[in-house]
């Protein structure tokens, strides 16, 4: 019998729950889109939205805002993901970060709160750079960053909403953990010159201090919870310990991962990087 109970996507407009909707529209698995923009409205920092949002829904893709690192994320995810298990509503997904003290804690607790978990563990999305905090560097024509040679295995999230599908409709993902990599380490200055070769234009990488970097945040006028996430991401968690590519996008869709220049051809080819 077919399930016509809709599946729950926390962040369903953003750059995986946006991607995942459409996977499970196309294929007539109702969704219902968690975030302030849904209907209901679903809000991290607002408890009493969360139960209207998993009334009557059959599993739930967590997707944690601003970020799964930030702390007390893995407070807040403990608390969503045993309300949804006290509803009833025990298949959950969540979108995890590597390397990050709270993103493991957060793991922990959602394993730990009686659902039938799945946790995709991800690299940086190759979508910061079209969809995130870099796409205005990238237009002016610099990216300046406190990160030098460290290679990051850029994930695209084609790739995680691919993932994210298959484990929320079909079975044997239950209890497991993948951690999902691009299949190439790339330094920062690396995927700035591929996208620049991808849209023909002249775009240059330079490396910063961590006082120049924070004090351009800082004139950048961003809530403070971002910019204590920038300082985090580029002073603790680029130091070489997420410098490993892994083979969970073959584990969970057995195929290989998309390369960071399909990506930055296929984005450049939108127009996004062209000004
Ligand atoms: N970006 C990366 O490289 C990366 C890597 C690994 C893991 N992650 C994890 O992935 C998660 C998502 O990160 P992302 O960068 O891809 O963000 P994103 O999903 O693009 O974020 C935007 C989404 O969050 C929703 N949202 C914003 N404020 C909200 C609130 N107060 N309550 C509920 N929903 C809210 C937005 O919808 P509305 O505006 O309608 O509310 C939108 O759907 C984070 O937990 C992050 O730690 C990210």
């Amino acid at each position: 019998m077919t399930d016509t109970k809709p599946i729950l996507i926390l962040g369903g407009t953003g750059k995986t729950g946006r991607r995942l909707a459409e996977r499970l529209t196309v294929q007539g698995v109702p969704v219902r889109i968690g975030s302030r923009s849904g209907s209901p409205r679903f809000d991290w920092e607002v408890p009493a939205t969360w139960g209207p949002a998993l009334q009557g829904v059959r599993a739930v893709y967590i997707s944690y805002y601003p970020d799964i690192a930030v702390p007390g994320a893995a407070e807040t995810v403990d608390a969503f993901a045993r309300l949804a298990v006290a509803s009833g509503i025990t298949r959950l997904v969540l979108l995890s970060g590597r390397g990050e003290t709270e993103a493991q804690r957060a793991e922990e607790m959602v394993k730990a709160s009686g659902a039938d978990w799945t946790i995709l563990r991800c690299a940086w999305f190759s979508q910061n750079f079209s969809e995130g905090f870099l796409i205005e560097s990238l237009l002016a024509g610099e990216v300046a960053l406190p990160v030098g040679t460290v290679g990051e295995p850029f994930i695209d999230a084609d790739d995680i909403a691919d993932a994210a599908f298959v484990a929320l409709t079909e079975p044997g993902h239950v209890g497991q953990l993948y951690e999902l990599t691009g299949p190439r380490l790339l330094s920062f200055a690396d995927a700035v010159a591929e996208i620049a070769k991808a849209a023909g234009r002249d775009i240059r990488y330079v490396k910063v201090s961590h006082d120049e970097f924070t004090t351009s945040v800082a004139a950048h006028d961003l809530p403070p919870e971002f910019a204590w996430l920038l300082n985090e991401l580029f002073t603790e968690v680029l130091d070489g310990r997420n410098e490993t590519l892994t083979d969970g996008v073959q584990r969970v869709l057995g195929r290989a991962p998309k390369d960071f220049s399909a990506y930055a051809h296929e984005t450049a080819a939108t127009g996004v990087w062209s000004n």
